[in-house]
């Protein structure tokens, strides 16, 4: 049988069906799963596609059925298992092969396998994927990591399966070693903030103004039309018209109010402290699904703490809530951008943001109408560097934070909890003044740790305060 031009190993959601994405581009692609049953169970299900699939057994048949240098995927779950992968492989590996982690893993663990796996003489490339299962089989947004030769060798697979936009696609070289796992781990901390602040308006729409999950999903669906077309928003609408098919209730009412922060989101935060900056949109939806897991203290919460008493309703209307979330859904995207620039100086990645940008536009779960207008402000010559200084998001955000202002107010006084978008309100007021309260926490500093302080007036550093003893 003639030899396949690529391998995957992992055949559980995701693996299955880029392998399915693979072959119908045309790639013959072999096939490898730790749970063997679930290869002939895969081909068998592969309909038209399985003639140029080709199952092995064992990780040395995946290496047999492969044209060198051999490329193979691995899409198991993130952490140990993809060790345990490489290691099961390197025996039969030649130098220079290629293996291509696209889980999400950790990028300080995709530089480790990759310092690690050149210094044998084989290719590592760290791949984020995004868009679900949906995204995995008809085209995902791909955020690729590693040497650029080694991505030149298969990117003419990459870009034949991921998503396009305008016909091209969203696939790229983003940088080397954990490049492509750090971008696709901020991709997810943004994803974390979209959610939360939607689930923010959801909440002032439902609880505030006690609207039904079906007039809230025709409002998303009409939001979608407009500067908030995003796929989060168009799921929204679908997730709020759908009813539990056992109660007639809406689906919604009937799901548990916990959510997990595992993994990407919690990653972000980790990553963004180490380098100094402060992604505190992600950090407000990273901490509001670990307060959302305290089920049972919220249950004691209700039954003890005192509710708000100033008002009942928000007096808000649905273009402040739509105002309101567009504003914060660029301030997050401003803070994941930022940390992907401290990021890319810190590792010397020279990441293309507007590219990022770009590769986001299709495909993946926060691709949304905004991405266009970030591209091309990251094109242009952004003062700061920051997406919120670019003239056009400059612009936005002065027609939109007014309604901000109005739902975080209105929703604090009617003791509604908006912990994202009063966090992404902090960030505008923080970053539109040049002089902060920074300067009593330096006085304090000095107080109690004579930790010295700079003065506006004179140069250098070290000086101190007449605090006494
Ligand atoms: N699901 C999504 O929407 C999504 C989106 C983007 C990225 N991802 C990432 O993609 C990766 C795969 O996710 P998934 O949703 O496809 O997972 P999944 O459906 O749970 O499948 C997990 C796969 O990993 C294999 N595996 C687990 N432990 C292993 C080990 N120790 N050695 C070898 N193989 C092992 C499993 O093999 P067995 O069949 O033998 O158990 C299975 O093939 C993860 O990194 C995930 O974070 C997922």
């Amino acid at each position: 049988m003639a030899k396949a031009r690529i391998g995957l190993i992992g055949l559980g959601v995701m693996g299955a069906n880029l392998a399915l994405n693979i072959a119908d581009n045309g790639f013959p692609v072999a096939v490898y799963n730790r749970t063997t049953d679930r290869i002939y169970d895969f081909i068998d299900s592969a309909g038209d596609l399985a003639p140029i699939l080709v199952g092995a057994k064992t990780p040395e048949a995946l290496i047999d059925a492969l044209t060198p240098p051999r490329a193979i995927i691995i899409m198991v779950q993130a952490g140990a298992p993809v060790d345990q992968t490489i290691d099961a492989l390197k025996p039969y590996l030649d130098k220079g092969d290629i293996l291509i982690d696209a889980g999400n893993a950790d990028f300080n663990d995709t530089r480790r396998r990759e310092a690690a796996l050149r210094e044998e003489g084989y290719r590592f490339i760290g791949m984020g994927v995004s868009g679900g299962e949906e995204g995995a089989r008809n085209g995902p947004s791909i955020m690729v990591g590693g040497t650029r030769e080694a991505y030149a060798e298969i990117s003419d697979i990459i870009e034949a399966i991921a998503a396009k936009y305008d016909g091209a696609p969203c696939a790229d070289h983003l940088g080397a070693d954990g490049a492509g796992h750090f971008v696709k781990t901020v991709h997810n901390g943004i994803e974390y903030a979209d959610m939360q602040m939607i689930a923010e308006v959801y909440g002032v729409l439902r609880e505030g103004e006690g609207r039904s999950p079906a007039e809230i999903s025709k409002l998303f669906g009409t939001w979608d039309t407009g500067p908030l077309q995003s796929y989060l928003a168009e799921i929204t609408h679908k997730v709020l018209a759908a009813t539990d098919p056992d109660t007639g209730n809406p689906m919604v009412d009937i799901i548990m109010d916990k959510a997990g922060q595992k993994g990407t989101g919690r990653w972000t935060l980790i990553e963004a402290l180490k380098l100094g900056q402060s992604a505190s949109t992600i950090e407000a939806a990273v901490g509001a699904r670990s307060w959302s897991a305290a089920k049972d203290l919220r249950i004691l919460g209700e039954a003890t703490l005192t509710p708000a008493t100033l008002s009942t309703t928000p007096d808000v209307t649905d273009a402040d809530l739509e105002g309101a979330l567009l504003a914060a859904r660029v301030i997050a995207y401003a803070q994941g951008f930022s940390l992907l620039a401290a990021a890319s100086e810190e590792f010397d990645w020279a990441l293309d943001l507007a590219r990022t940008a770009e590769i986001w536009r299709a495909g993946c779960i926060i691709r949304s109408a905004l991405l266009d207008d970030i591209a091309t402000a990251f094109r242009s010559d952004l003062p700061g560097n920051s997406l919120i200084l670019a003239p056009y998001f400059a612009k936005v955000l002065a027609d939109t934070v007014p309604a901000l202002r109005k739902v975080v107010s209105q929703s604090a006084l009617s003791g509604q909890p908006i912990p994202a978008l009063a966090s992404a309100l902090g960030y505008y007021d923080t970053m539109r003044r040049a002089r902060g309260t920074a300067t009593l926490i330096q006085a304090q500093r000095d107080f109690f740790g004579a930790h010295g302080f700079e003065r506006t007036d004179r140069d250098g550093s070290g000086y101190h305060g007449p605090w006494g003893s």
